[in-house]
């Protein structure tokens, strides 16, 4: 009995190391609810950060081709979560900066209506 229960103490603590660990926060998976993409705070959030810290490479006097100037229409509302969280190339990363919330929200900003370079 007691190698039997060795054994089976032995093949879970096995089993446990082959599970993979689960990914980190799954960014693709990001639910934007139509509630949180009008609601005026989150907006109001999302351009504050905007006129502070994304308008000076993005915005309309910014230094011509330092980033694109960006077009709502034409872009994936999770692709544009992405960019700001991951970055890519020029484009820095936010994550350390901006928790999920105030990332979603920027991110809302861009996709609203009321968006402007
Ligand atoms: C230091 C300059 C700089 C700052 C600050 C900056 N970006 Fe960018 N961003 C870039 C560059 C450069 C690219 C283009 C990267 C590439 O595709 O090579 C880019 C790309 C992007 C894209 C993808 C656009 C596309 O069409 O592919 C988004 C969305 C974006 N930035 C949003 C933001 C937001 C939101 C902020 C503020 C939190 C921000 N950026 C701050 C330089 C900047």
């Amino acid at each position: 009995l007691l190698l039997t229960s060795r054994f089976i103490a032995l093949f879970a603590v096995c089993a446990l190391l082959m599970v993979p660990p689960l990914p980190a926060a799954a960014d693709d998976e990001i639910v934007f609810t139509p509630e949180f993409l009008e609601d005026v705070e989150v907006l109001a959030e999302g351009k504050k950060i905007w006129v502070k810290r994304c308008a000076l490479c993005h915005g309309q006097r910014a230094y011509p081709g330092k980033a694109p100037k960006l077009d709502p229409s034409k872009l994936e509302i999770q692709f544009v979560y992405k960019r700001i969280t991951k970055g890519f190339r020029g484009m820095p990363a936010w994550r350390k900066k901006y928790d999920d919330k105030q990332r979603m929200s920027i991110t809302a900003y861009i996709m609203s209506p009321g968006f402007s370079n």
